[in-house]
């Protein structure tokens, strides 16, 4: 495996590249989520490369940068195990944006909506780091997680209105035992605040279960959503929505399929986003 931490050793490693390339974006501390999109990487192209950039711009003035989990070495070592050719890990923030860096992308609407609404900026500093990574990487494939739902539509809607030309894989959202989605962020909790955050997952489940035998009321289900959620107090709901999987719209009245039901919850020093789709 070759460890490249320069983008003009990234742009000429590429260049010698033959055959399809599939990429794997993160921000490392790497689990089983992420390694499960390294593994379908793996099957499904000719070279893998994985990019590790904790990237500055999609975090708040308030949020977790300076303590967001970091493990270079383990990282490496687990992308080996799966296969990866590459990894690309900027040597510093720097490299991907030098001393007068001022072109961002900015989607004019799916940013509003749910988690772009709770955190300003957020999607911008997505979109741009990925078109930045793409550009490095040219990837045939790029494989994302249905545990970032939002992150999924913006990079399907940056990928066609850009014109990158490369596919989009979603994969499903890999989850502990009690069904809390894996994330890198779950380090912040105590053992006792992990097992009652399965509680996200139940609830969620729930209205999976209920709009399967019939319920079409948007309002029954997030009803039934907060209602579970209520039963652990250390779950701290921020929002729950129903929402057009698409354009991300709100649904007030009868779910017509696919909706994506999405939530944020802080729990302890965490903030946990998790979702299903109902189709
Ligand atoms: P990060 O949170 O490290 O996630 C990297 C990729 O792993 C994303 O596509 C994410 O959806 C996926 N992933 C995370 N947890 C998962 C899980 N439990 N099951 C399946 N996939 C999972 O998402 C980012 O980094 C950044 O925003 C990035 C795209 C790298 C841009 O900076």
């Amino acid at each position: 495996m070759h460890v490249i931490i320069t983008t003009a050793a990234m742009q000429a490693a590429r260049r010698s590249l033959n055959g399809t390339t599939g990429v794997v974006l993160t921000m490392g501390y790497l689990h089983e989520g992420h390694l499960s999109l390294a593994r379908r990487a793996r099957a499904e192209n000719d070279i893998v490369i994985a990019t590790i950039f904790v990237n500055p711009a999609q975090f708040g003035p308030r949020e977790d940068l300076a303590a967001y989990p970091r493990d270079l070495p383990r990282d490496l070592s687990l992308l080996e195990g799966v296969g990866v050719d590459i990894v690309f890990a900027p040597e510093s923030p720097a490299e991907i944006y030098p001393d007068g860096y001022q072109t961002w992308i900015d989607l004019s609407d799916l940013p509003t909506k749910l988690e772009g609404a709770a955190r300003p900026g957020h999607y911008r500093g997505v979109a741009t780091v990925v078109a930045k990574l793409f550009n490095l990487t040219r990837p045939t494939r790029a494989y994302f997680g249905q545990k970032d739902a939002q992150q999924c539509v913006v990079i399907r809607r940056m990928v066609q209105d850009l014109n990158f030309d490369l596919d989009v894989v979603v994969c499903p959202t890999v989850r502990e035992a009690n069904g809390l989605a894996m994330s890198s962020r779950n380090t912040y909790l105590t053992p006792d605040e992990r097992s009652r955050a399965a509680v996200i997952y139940r609830a969620l489940s729930a209205a999976q279960a209920a709009y399967g035998q019939g319920e079409r009321s948007a309002a029954v289900l997030r009803r039934l959503i907060l209602d579970i959620l209520a039963t652990e107090p250390i779950v701290q709901t921020e929002y729950v929505s129903i929402a057009d999987a698409n354009t991300l719209d709100e649904i007030e009245a009868a779910i017509a399929a696919p909706a994506l039901v999405s939530m944020v919850a802080r729990v302890g020093k965490a903030r946990l986003i998790d979702n299903v789709i109902l189709a």
